[in-house]
């Protein structure tokens, strides 16, 4: 059986036809002060996948607790998250004394909850593998960058082919296995952050002048990243400049922000519902609970 959440249904769908397994939805009551209640079927099997994708983490970690631990009283003996992006990945060390390491922290709220977690491209900087953060091969991580890439391909003539330009360091992971699966070319820029929203992006020498671009990134979130690309891109004379990520976040105005900053399209997998969603990460998702689940 497979449980998933309303604002999750469209992927939930596609994610239960690909496994021909049952879905059903898990009622959730949210009360004046914020408190949560949630309803699951009254009966589960043993084996059950839960989906729910950790935009917006705060509130879904509660859900995530309270339906664990009922799932468990309902019958469910093996349980699976699949939680497409994953939060909290970002801060893996402490940057001053006295900060929490999030990951570690909500990587073992999660392990303790569920036998199994398995997400797509999770943002891993200082960390080689999804095992160091979750250890005992309980988590399993894929990357969607190859579907992403495939897709940008199939928009241009084969004799044509884009520039895919990863705007930092760690982007250089996507902009290879995109390239890998397609052929295409691909550089990658450096990034200083300053702060939340003060990002400053350099690219690489060689020339931009003319060429289409694709900015490829794990995921957006306020936006700054690819508008600091974008600019930079402009100015050394790009003929076009789309942006394709796996994790649409896209905080407050980002998209008008990108769009002003000359950004012609922008694209994204289903792997956070929004508008710029063009590729189901449910096949690759489905072959993946199928080998580990
Ligand atoms: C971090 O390096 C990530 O890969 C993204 O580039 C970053 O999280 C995007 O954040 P924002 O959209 O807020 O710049």
């Amino acid at each position: 059986m497979l449980l998933a959440f309303a604002d999750e249904h469209a992927l939930a769908q596609a994610l239960a036809r690909e496994l021909r397994c049952e879905l059903r939805l898990v009622g959730e009551h949210r009360f004046p002060d914020g408190e949560i209640k949630l309803t699951l079927p009254a009966a589960l099997p043993p084996r059950v996948v839960v989906l729910r994708g950790l935009q917006h983490p705060n509130d879904r970690l509660v859900e995530l607790l309270l339906l664990a631990k009922t799932a468990r009283t309902l019958g469910a003996q093996r349980l699976t998250l699949v939680s497409p992006y994953l939060a909290y990945m970002r801060q893996d060390i402490a940057f001053r004394p006295g900060e929490a390491i999030s990951q570690r922290i909500v990587a073992g709220f999660l392990g303790e909850l569920f036998e199994r977690v398995l997400t797509i491209d999770p943002h891993l900087h200082r960390i080689a593998s999804m095992d160091e953060v979750m250890p005992g091969s309980r988590s399993v991580a894929i990357t969607a960058a190859p579907l992403l890439g495939r897709w940008i391909a199939a928009q241009w003539p084969a004799a044509t082919p884009p520039l895919l330009v990863g705007p930092d360091e760690e982007a250089a992971q996507w902009v290879r296995a995109a390239g890998e699966a397609t052929g295409l070319e691909g550089v990658v820029c450096r990034k200083t952050r300053h702060g939340d929203r003060d990002v400053d992006v350099e690219l690489p020498a060689g020339s931009i002048t003319g060429r289409e671009v694709v900015i490829i990134d794990d995921v957006a979130s306020t936006g700054h990243t690819l508008l600091q690309a974008a600019r930079a891109l402009r100015d050394r004379g790009a003929a076009s400049i789309d942006v394709a990520v796996v994790h649409a976040l896209f905080g407050g105005d980002a998209i008008d922000r990108l769009r002003h900053g000359g950004v012609r399209r922008v694209w994204s997998t289903d792997a956070v519902p929004h508008a710029s969603n063009v590729v189901s990460v449910a096949p690759l998702l489905a072959r993946a609970i199928a080998d580990c689940a």
